[in-house]
């Protein structure tokens, strides 16, 4: 445990170099049959992406991966936009060899669970949203091999409406402390994926994209199937966390471009690209 708390404090190091918009996705310790990322093609859900869903074709590119992995090829290109989002400016080849450093103690390749049903990976990813009060969605998540939820977002207390099981968290590596012991880290976003997901999605709208957004997109690359829960304001225009008490309806995204990114999750749910869960 000494060992790990160690290692803990050297990634968060590590990562401060990185700065702030690196991602860590978070991987319970306790799971079984590791299978490689899902490669395209290879769908056998009831219902999988085709050229009916004409937004995601637009938008999708599956050469851009989604997580950094010890052979992942950044382009400098790719990385002096990132840089310019951080308050750390270093060059590319430290940038590479922090890069190095961080696959000698985390997994150099990313790594899902097997799915229930062969070739038909699922995926429930849970936003933040207080439209999740009060919604029963808990077991409809839960059932889900995969439940990707986002920063701090709690379930202790809240299982009925957000489910109990988390098999990945895509957070800030600032919320990285408040996690358990039995959370590891796995994977870490790739930065040419964010330039990806504000270009190509975005249409460069906002300075970059929030973390649920990226996630939802990142699923899409990895999953046959999508679930959304938890996106957009309740029926009541608030915008708060389902775990705080209700704010005013006003509201900042700050540098995310709410209004684009919500658009985005309609447009891919009209299609019936993925299911798209309202709340309340
Ligand atoms: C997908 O991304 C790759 C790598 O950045 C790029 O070379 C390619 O042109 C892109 N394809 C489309 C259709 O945008
Ligand atoms: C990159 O940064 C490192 C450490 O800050 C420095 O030692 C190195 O000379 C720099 N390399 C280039 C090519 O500027
Ligand atoms: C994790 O924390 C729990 C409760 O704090 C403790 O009982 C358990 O022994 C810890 N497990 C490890 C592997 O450190
Ligand atoms: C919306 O506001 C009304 C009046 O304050 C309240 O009764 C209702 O429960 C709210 N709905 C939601 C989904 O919070």
């Amino acid at each position: 445990c000494a060992d790990g708390k160690r290692m803990w404090f050297q990634f968060k190091m590590l990562i401060v170099l990185l700065a702030v918009t690196t991602i860590g996705v978070f991987l319970t310790a306790s799971n079984t049959g590791w299978i490689e990322l899902k490669m395209s093609g290879s769908c056998w859900c009831e219902k999988c992406f085709s050229e009916e869903n004409v937004f995601l074709n637009q938008h999708l590119n599956r050469s851009i991966e989604p997580f950094l992995s010890a052979t992942t090829s950044l382009t400098e290109d790719e990385y002096d936009w990132w840089r310019h989002l951080q308050s750390n400016r270093h060059n590319f080849s430290y940038f590479k060899e922090t890069i190095d450093k961080l696959f000698k103690i985390i997994s150099p390749t990313p790594v899902l669970e097997k799915p229930k049903t062969e070739g038909c990976r699922t995926c429930a990813v849970v936003g933040n949203s207080v439209n999740l009060k009060g919604s029963h969605y808990g077991p409809l998540i839960d059932f889900q091999d995969i439940v990707i939820r986002i920063n701090r977002g709690p379930t202790k207390g809240f299982e009925e409406d957000v489910g109990a099981r988390t098999t990945h968290r895509v957070m800030y590596p600032e919320s990285g402390s408040i996690l358990d012991n039995s959370t590891h880290l796995v994977m870490v976003l790739n930065p040419a994926f964010m330039k990806y997901v504000h270009q190509k999605w975005l249409g460069k709208k906002g300075k970059y994209p929030s973390t649920g957004f990226m996630t939802l997109i990142s699923a899409l690359h990895i999953c046959d199937e999508v679930h959304a829960f938890g996106f957009g304001a309740d029926s009541n225009g608030s915008w708060s966390h389902y775990w705080q008490p209700m704010k005013s309806k006003k509201f900042k995204t700050g540098p995310h471009p709410g209004k684009q990114e919500y658009a985005a999750i309609d447009k891919l749910a009209d299609e019936n690209t993925i299911y798209f869960y309202k709340g309340n």
